[in-house]
């Protein structure tokens, strides 16, 4: 019996009245040219599966990049053909989002973990290129074929099941990064990877994944530590031999420190961190810092998360000696840090003093600055950081309390000067 999605992508809290505007003109363009047009991947197994859909994904079986010109003469927005694969992107007039639009096309790979050639071929061939069987259903989209669902993988029988299969033996050898997005659909979606793909993680296709760019793998991981359940995702990796192969001190993810990956720094606190440089900070911040450097290079990793991996590495280490000094000496120590390795630090070690430093340590100046010093007749020179930094540790111990008490004391620290 053949299947009609239909319904659902009428189910506005499936699919937002907007997207479906904005497909069924699509669609209806695409249908003028005579192109049969499917939305595929992950469109189709979250509608299956009941969850809002995110992408259009769109396939045609023709020329997507003629389409993506139809659709900018008739809607404006911008358009980026991309000849080679035949695929297109269309951003849509005032819209933040893109459409992939794609032509129906068959792959071959000329080399392990390589890029690879394309053809323009049926939708069928298509969906045969694909990760797997749950990725490789399509849903038409125009006029009165609206809703009709091919599935000539079965993959809404593994759906059904909960099984992540891939398609043929050679899968991750030709592209391992699926071996990352096997890991991550099982997390997601509380799946099983089916034992047959599971034996196709092998030696052979980790040493093809353990070839692949930085930046590509980077990707996927950034990909993972998106998700919800990402220390499980990076545990299985670990059990599949993944992060070894990836580099060889890559650790398993501390499951102790799950729950802090929600903990993004509350906007009060200033300090940038998304959720996946949060991640990688959780992840990572007890490697040793002699292979953190070789790792962050591995990994592609911009310098900002770098630094701040290393400088949670050396904070880590620091803290016994910081233990029960006075908040003074706790902040002029952190300064030295990047705020992130500290607020990293401060979820981990949930150590008083740093939670101390970054609300309210940080920010404690004296009213005095350099003005006022000026203007008391002080000749510019080193004893201002010295007063300075004198009167700052006077707030931050205590020491000082209001104006009157700061005067005071930078009274006597003058006649000192004088003396
Ligand atoms: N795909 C593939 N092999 C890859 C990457 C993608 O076969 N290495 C195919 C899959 O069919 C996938 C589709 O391209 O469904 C779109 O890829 P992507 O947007 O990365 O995945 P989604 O299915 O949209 O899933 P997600 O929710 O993770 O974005």
């Amino acid at each position: 019996m053949n299947l009609d999605l239909s319904d659902l992508m009428r189910d506005p809290r499936l699919l937002p009245p907007e997207k479906r505007s904005l497909l069924s003109g699509i669609a209806d363009r695409s249908a003028a040219l005579g192109f049969p047009c499917y939305l595929v991947g992950g469109f189709v197994r979250d509608l299956l599966l009941r969850r809002p859909v995110n992408d259009l994904d769109i396939i045609v079986e023709g020329d997507a990049i003629q389409l993506g010109r139809m659709l900018l003469k008739e809607f404006g927005g911008t358009l980026t053909p991309y000849a080679p694969f035949y695929t297109a992107i269309w951003q849509p007039p005032a819209s933040d989002e893109t459409i992939d639009l794609i032509t129906a096309r068959s792959e071959s790979y000329s080399a392990p973990g390589a890029l690879p050639t394309v053809r323009p071929s049926s939708i069928e061939d298509d969906l045969r290129r694909r990760d797997f069987t749950i990725n490789a259903l399509a849903v038409r989209a125009d006029g009165e074929h609206l809703g009709e669902v091919l599935d000539p993988l079965h993959g809404r029988d593994d759906l059904q099941r909960g099984i992540i299969r891939a398609l043929h033996p050679r899968s991750f050898i030709d592209d391992p990064t699926r071996i990352l997005r096997a890991i991550r659909y099982e997390g997601r979606y509380g799946f099983q990877i089916e034992s047959g793909t599971l034996n196709w993680i092998d030696a052979e296709s980790l040493t093809v994944l353990s070839t692949l760019s930085g930046e590509r793998l980077r990707h996927e991981l950034d990909l993972i530590l998106a998700e919800e359940n990402a220390a499980s995702m990076l545990a299985r990796a670990d059990e599949v031999g993944v992060l070894k192969a990836i580099h060889p001190s890559l650790p398993r993810f501390d499951s102790n420190r799950a729950n802090w990956l929600d903990e993004i720094p509350n906007p009060a606190l200033n300090i940038s961190c998304d959720r996946e440089t949060l991640g990688y900070l959780l992840w990572l911040l007890d490697v040793p810092a002699e292979d953190l450097a070789t790792l962050s290079r591995r990994l592609d990793f911009t310098s900002e998360l770098s630094e701040a991996l290393l400088g949670a590495s050396r904070l880590n280490a620091k803290l016994p000696a910081l233990a029960n000094s006075l908040p003074s000496a706790w902040t002029f120590a952190l300064e030295m840090f990047p705020l992130l390795s500290v607020y990293a630090m401060c979820l981990v070690a949930r150590e008083p003093a740093l939670l101390e430093y970054l609300p309210t340590w940080r920010h404690i100046k004296p009213h005095t600055n350099g003005d006022t010093l000026l203007a008391l007749g002080l000749p510019p020179g080193p004893q201002y950081k010295e007063i300075l930094t004198h009167l700052r540790a006077a707030w931050l111990d205590g020491e000082v309390s209001n104006e009157d008490e700061e005067k005071k004391l930078l009274e006597s620290l003058l006649n000192n000067t004088e003396g």
